[in-house]
């Protein structure tokens, strides 16, 4: 995959009126409103120092409609302050009047920061660019801008207007956070240092499931340790049985259960299941072997500590390590060793060493270790999709608008 995008550095960018888009979608505490990990706002400064001559409009998303973090973009706004060096303002608004007016008044060396532009309902759709350059969202914000500058890396699988249908009709830009981890993730395009391994849990099933099939029919990955709900749906379609409540939400995932099946038939000797859990019974962590799981009462919240030995084995024995969602639920205390012990083999290890998904590298910066895995990505799904070949459709858009834009130059 070549990305072949016109950066910040291409554009003279003293006095324009820019549009970024970010991603600094963050974990919230439901309670405060507070943002609880602001690893993805302080990703966003070296776009923000580049950009300090400019006028400078961001656009970002939190959470869908209908969650319970779906809430405005102040907090968001408050915390960009103390990131950037430029005065930071928010506006209650994403295309009506107000932002209209805050646009406008955006000065040189000014932040403006635009409500949750998924509030605007055409952003919610996934649709072509061409189609998505024609919302009212793209066709009323994009004569006010000079530039648009992307640089929402984590949200590149999405192919919403914001995403795609602004570099249909202004000139774009990669901004300084995708160009890094389009770099740091290119080198994993190629042919891996091997043994690869790819270390897959958290709760997000369906947009795992998928990239492991096709890291294991492309041969990227030489092992795959599952944990977290992925471990399971893999235990499951090997013919395990689970107490009520694991039973009953992998009944809904009856799809994932099927297509894990077919992996194992086809490349059960590569998929490295969980042998034991973490259960929290009575109050208290117990390890329970994966032969009495179905007996168990206890909610099950960790990969056991058998398994935490096998796949910190596995780790250190790798020349590549590739490792997204928590092996549990490790924000409770008790059952962050199955993921902290991944972690700290691969913090370890000399191998190419990244990591991504929020809730991963959040509790890596926490444990204090994230300086020590080659890259860490802000991004969980577009990572992935990434890795695993997959058309990101807000770098083609880029990739487009930018050869448009020098078509246009030599015409001119
Ligand atoms: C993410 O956190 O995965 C990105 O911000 C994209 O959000 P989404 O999965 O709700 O589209
Ligand atoms: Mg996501």
């Amino acid at each position: 995959m070549k990305f072949d995008c016109l950066k910040l550095s291409d554009f003279e960018i003293r006095d324009k009126k820019v549009l970024l888009r970010l991603d600094i979608n963050s974990p919230m505490d439901l309670k405060t409103n507070r943002i609880l990990d602001s690893s993805r706002i302080l990703a966003a400064k070296p776009s923000l120092d580049a950009l300090r001559d400019a006028r400078v409009v961001v656009m970002a998303h939190q959470s869908r409609p209908g969650k319970g973090d779906f809430t405005s973009l102040q907090p968001h706004a408050d915390l960009l302050k103390s990131v950037c060096s430029q005065p930071v303002r928010f506006v209650e608004d994403v295309i009506g009047p107000s932002a209209k007016t805050a646009i406008g008044e955006t000065g040189r060396g000014e932040v403006l920061v635009l409500d949750n532009v998924r509030l605007c309902s055409e952003e919610n759709l996934e649709d072509k660019g061409e189609k998505l350059a024609k919302t009212n969202l793209v066709s009323r914000l994009a004569p006010l801008f000079d530039l648009y500058v992307n640089d929402a890396f984590a949200s590149a699988h999405r192919s919403q207007a914001s995403m795609v249908g602004f570099p249909q009709v202004l000139p774009s830009a990669a901004g300084l956070l995708l160009e890094k981890e389009l770099g740091a993730l290119s080198q994993l395009l190629g042919e891996p240092n091997r043994p690869s391994t790819y270390l897959l849990g958290g709760a997000k099933v369906e947009d795992k499931v998928p990239v492991i099939e096709n890291i294991l029919a492309t041969g990227k990955a030489d092992r795959v340790l599952v944990g977290g709900n992925v471990g399971k749906v893999f235990l499951k379609a090997a013919g395990r049985k689970f107490g009520e409540s694991d039973e009953s939400w992998m009944t809904d995932a009856a799809d994932q259960v099927q297509n894990a099946r077919s992996m194992l038939s086809k490349y059960g000797d590569r998929i490295i299941l969980p042998v034991d859990f973490g259960a929290l019974s009575e109050g208290k962590r117990r390890e329970v072997a994966v032969a009495n799981i179905a007996n168990t009462t206890g909610n099950l919240m960790d990969i056991g500590s058998e398994t935490s030995k096998v796949f910190a084995d596995t780790i250190r024995s790798s020349k590549t390590v590739v490792a997204s969602g928590p092996m549990g639920v490790f924000e409770q205390t008790g059952f962050e060793s199955g993921t902290k012990l991944v972690l700290e083999a691969m913090a370890s290890s000399n191998a190419f060493t990244v990591i991504g998904g929020g809730h991963l590298a959040g509790y890596a910066s926490m444990l204090r270790i994230a300086e020590r895995f080659s890259h860490v990505s802000t991004a969980g799904g577009a990572m992935l999709s990434m890795l695993a070949g997959e058309e990101l459709p807000a770098i083609d858009a880029l990739q487009e608008a930018s050869a448009r834009y020098r078509e246009r130059r030599k015409a001119a």
